[in-house]
């Protein structure tokens, strides 16, 4: 076990924090110095419940030792390789483990080192695919309100949460949004919703509004994920899948949350019994430990694009600097590892009848007007005060003094513990909300 850091004076002016209130953080800083398991440890050695897997990243609990000597043992033997023509055996391997995870037929895997990254490469892998196949019209994509697909610009078009458009002008064209599932009568339901289903006829609306022939691919992420748990209507993404393929159009899950487990099943396409064309993952494919993300492609999908490349040459204009990099790949195969050895996934299906029970209990703790949960994540929502997001924020840093950490979204604190927790660990996390709640 480490020790805490010591508490330094270094000045707080130089990093500009993302996605935090930079002059509320350096005027009253909530620092951590360590973690390990379920918990964070602040500089003063204060310990903390991590509720939501630091962002939804921490499958295995924190400072695996497996990871981080994988992650040692690369950096002393090939530390940096170019990804662009030259091979490294962990790359492959661990496209074949991450293959092995997901539906039959998805099993082409493109490494990137973010969600961001995976979104933005898969927008442009559904261009090429389509123009390859000489329907260079199909330039339009559909998402969904609500939804959240990361910060490029490709992914801040295709968003649905108006903070993270807003100030970024127009965005790219040809991005329309269906409706987000959140209806009034499916408040408080356990996993996925009976109402719903026909907003999935948003699409059928934008096929017949601007032509199907004309759509490139629609987006979802199966369960709303940073907007605050938002599980899919009985039905709704069947009958996306059955629209997609009435009009040729790619279907793509954004499974960066919902990935590895955290449905109780490898990914959201199991948990739901519907396949996407494209499936997008990040943060547990590494446990956090290292930025890495992928995109994963049917086959049919990689086999259009290479074919139709030049005989010696780049079938597919797209890559990173550092994608597939070998240290993200150690830590991804230690990580595979470790889903199998520890049988996590398997434990948050099993533990997710008790955690959503439980995550419920708080339906009557004050100021509660919504409660969502799906296999091992669950948002709890209270009600606004102050404008949108003023309580969920004040309640996310009173969380933070009494030691839990999550992650707010609005209004809504949304829960996802490593799948490594245990009942008592759950009981901990609602008490902590509960006593937040009250006060
Ligand atoms: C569904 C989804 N897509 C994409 C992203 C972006 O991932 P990253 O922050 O790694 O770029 C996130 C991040 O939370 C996400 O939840």
């Amino acid at each position: 076990m480490g020790h805490a850091e010591p508490q330094v004076s270094t000045s707080l002016q130089s990093f500009w924090m993302p996605f935090s209130p930079n002059k509320e953080f350096k005027a009253e800083p909530r620092m951590i110095a360590r973690a390990e398991g379920m918990y964070f440890y602040t500089p003063d050695d204060r310990k903390l419940i991590d509720a939501s897997s630091g962002l939804f990243c921490v499958a295995a609990g924190h400072c695996r030792k497996e990871i981080a000597e994988a992650v040692y043992r690369q950096l002393q033997t090939l530390d940096y390789t170019a990804p662009f023509l030259r091979g490294q055996s962990k790359s492959f391997e661990l496209a074949e483990r991450v293959a092995d995870l997901l539906p039959e037929g998805l099993n082409r895997v493109f490494f990137v080192n973010s969600g961001s990254e995976a979104v933005d490469t898969a927008m442009k892998m559904a261009l090429m695919y389509h123009r390859v196949r000489g329907q260079a019209q199909r330039q339009l994509f559909v998402s969904r309100d609500r939804a959240y697909h990361g910060v490029n610009m490709g992914g801040v078009a295709l968003a649905g949460m108006v903070n993270n458009r807003r100030a970024f002008g127009t965005g790219l064209p040809g991005v329309y949004h269906m409706r987000h599932t959140a209806l009034p009568q499916n408040k408080f339901v356990k996993g996925q919703p009976a109402e719903g289903a026909d907003l999935a006829e948003d699409l059928q609306r934008m096929c017949t509004l601007y032509g199907g022939e004309n759509i490139a691919a629609c987006f979802v992420e199966p369960t709303a994920g940073s907007f605050g748990c938002l599980p899919p209507p009985k039905g709704y993404l069947n009958r996306l899948r059955q629209i997609c393929d009435e009009h040729g159009i790619l279907l793509v899950f954004d499974e960066v949350i919902t990935g590895f487990g955290r449905m109780g099943a490898n990914f959201g396409a199991q948990a739901f019994g519907v396949t996407p064309d494209l499936l997008l993952m990040a943060k547990a494919i590494t446990n956090g430990s290292q930025p890495m993300g992928a995109v994963a492609a049917k086959q049919g999908i990689y086999d259009a694009i290479t074919e139709a490349g030049p005989k010696q040459g780049i079938e597919f204009f797209h890559g990173y600097t550092y994608s597939a990099h070998p240290a993200s790949c150690a830590a991804g195969l230690a990580m595979m590892d470790i889903f199998k050895n520890d049988q996590l996934i398997e434990r948050a299906a099993a533990l997710s009848p008790y955690f959503i029970d439980a995550v419920h209990s708080l339906a009557d703790a004050p100021g509660v007007v919504d409660i969502r949960s799906v296999g091992l994540m669950a948002a709890v929502e209270v009600a606004a005060v102050g404008g949108p997001g003023a309580r969920g924020h004040e309640l996310q840093k009173k969380l933070y003094d009494t030691g839990l950490h999550l992650k707010s979204t609005g209004d809504s604190m949304i829960i996802a513990p490593p799948l490594i927790a245990e009942k008592a660990h759950v009981d901990e996390i609602v008490g902590k909300i509960r006593s937040a709640l009250a006060a």
